[in-house]
C-alpha cells in the first residue's frame, strides 16, 4: 500500500496492484518500452492485438496527427500467436505484473481458438477480445457493433479459457446500454470502454488523404469527453468492472473516467509523446486520495454527484 492508500483493483479473479495499465496498440510488447520506465509499477501491461496467423498491416502512412489527437490504420500488424510465444513472451513473463494479451480473429471460431491457446500458454493475466477495431474489412467491427455476433464471439472465447474475460466495446453504436449488456451476459469479467472513433483526414495541397488507408480511428485527448459519456453509460448497464480510456494524459483525466463509473484506466496515445504518463497518473491518484482524505481508490468509482 504506497503512502498508506490503496489502490488495488480487481478484474475477474486477476487482482492488479492498481488500477492503471496501458492500452493496446500504444505499448507494443512492453518489451519496447523497458527502458523509457519501471513496467513493474504499473497495474498491467496490454500488448497489441494479437490473432493466429502473423499480419502485416497497412501500407504506410498508418498514423497522422489531427488537432489534440491522432488517427491510426495500423491494420493490426502482429507476430501471430506462435511469433509472440517465441519472441516476446520470454520476456513478458518475467514481469511482476500481470500481462493482459489482446486478441482477435476473422471468424468467430478464430476468436476461440486464439484464446484457448493462451489459456494454453500458463501465465497470461487476463484476454482482451478486440471486437472493435475498425481498421480491417473483415472482422473487428461487426462483431462489436451486431447484438447477436457480440455475443456469440464472447460466449465462444468464454467456453475457450477460464481467464479473465474483458471485452473491448466499439464506440460506433447509437447506444452503448445494449452491448454492454450483452458482452455482461455472455460472459465477460470486464469491459474496456473504448476503442477508436472512425476517422479520416485530408492534405488540402495534394487532396489525398493522409492515411494509405484513407480512413482510421482517431484517440487522444480529442476523444475523452465522448469516451467519459461511454464509460458513466455502460457503469449504468452493468455490474461487471469497466476499464476506461480516450485521451488520457494525468491523474485528473483519470478521475474522471473513475468518477463515471470505471474500476481501472488504461493510458493510450499519451504512451508516444510521455512514456512516463501512467506512472505519473499513479503518483496524482495517490496525492489526490490524500488531499481528498481517502483510502481506497474504489471509493471514487462512480462517485460523480448527479442531480437533476
Ligand atoms: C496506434 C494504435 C494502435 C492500436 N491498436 C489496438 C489494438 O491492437 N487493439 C485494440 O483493442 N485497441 C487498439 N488501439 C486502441 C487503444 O487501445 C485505445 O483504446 C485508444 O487508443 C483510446 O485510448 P487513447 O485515446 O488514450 O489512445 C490502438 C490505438 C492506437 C493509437
Amino acid at each position: 500500500m504506497p503512502d498508506g492508500v490503496n489502490l488495488s483493483i480487481q478484474i475477474g479473479n486477476l487482482t492488479l496492484q492498481n488500477p492503471v495499465m496501458v492500452a493496446s496498440g500504444t505499448f507494443g510488447y512492453g518489451v519496447e518500452y523497458a527502458q523509457l520506465l519501471d513496467l513493474n509499477r504499473l497495474g498491467a501491461v496490454v500488448v497489441k492485438g494479437i490473432c493466429l496467423k502473423p499480419v502485416r498491416g497497412n501500407p504506410t502512412p498508418r498514423t497522422v496527427e489531427v488537432t489534440s489527437g491522432l488517427i491510426n490504420a495500423i491494420g493490426l500488424q502482429g507476430p501471430g500467436v506462435g511469433g509472440f510465444k517465441q519472441k516476446y513472451w520470454p520476456f513478458l513473463k518475467t514481469l511482476k505484473v500481470p500481462t493482459i494479451i489482446n486478441i482477435w480473429g476473422t471468424t468467430v471460431e478464430e476468436y476461440a481458438e486464439v484464446a484457448r491457446r493462451f489459456d494454453a500458454l500458463g501465465g497470461v493475466g487476463a484476454l482482451e477480445l478486440n471486437v472493435s477495431c475498425p481498421n480491417i474489412k473483415e472482422g473487428g467491427a461487426q462483431f462489436g457493433t451486431d447484438l447477436k455476433l457480440l455475443a456469440q464471439v464472447v460466449a465462444a472465447s468464454r467456453k475457450a479459457t477460464k481467464l479473465p474475460l474483458i471485452t473491448k466495446m466499439s464506440p460506433n453504436v447509437v447506444s452503448i446500454t445494449p452491448y454492454a449488456r450483452v458482452a455482461e451476459e455472455a460472459g465477460s469479467d470486464a469491459l474496456a470502454v473504448t476503442n477508436s472513433y472512425p476517422a479520416m483526414a485530408i492534405d488540402i495541397e495534394t487532396r489525398k488523404p493522409r492515411l494509405a488507408n484513407v480512413t482510421g480511428g482517431l484517440t487522444g485527448p480529442c476523444i475523452k469527453p465522448i469516451a467519459v459519456k461511454l464509460v458513466w453509460e455502460a457503469a449504468q448497464a452493468v455490474k461487471i468492472p469497466i476499464i476506461g480510456m480516450g485521451g488520457i494524459q494525468n491523474a485528473a483525466d483519470a478521475i474522471e473516467f473513475l468518477m463515471a463509473g470505471a474500476t481501472a484506466v488504461a493510458v493510450g496515445t499519451a504512451n508516444f509523446y510521455e512514456p512516463q504518463t501512467a506512472l505519473q497518473v499513479i503518483a496524482g491518484l495517490c496525492e489526490f486520495m490524500r488531499k481528498t482524505n481517502l483510502d481506497d481508490i474504489r471509493q471514487i468509482t462512480g462517485s460523480v454527484q448527479i442531480t437533476k
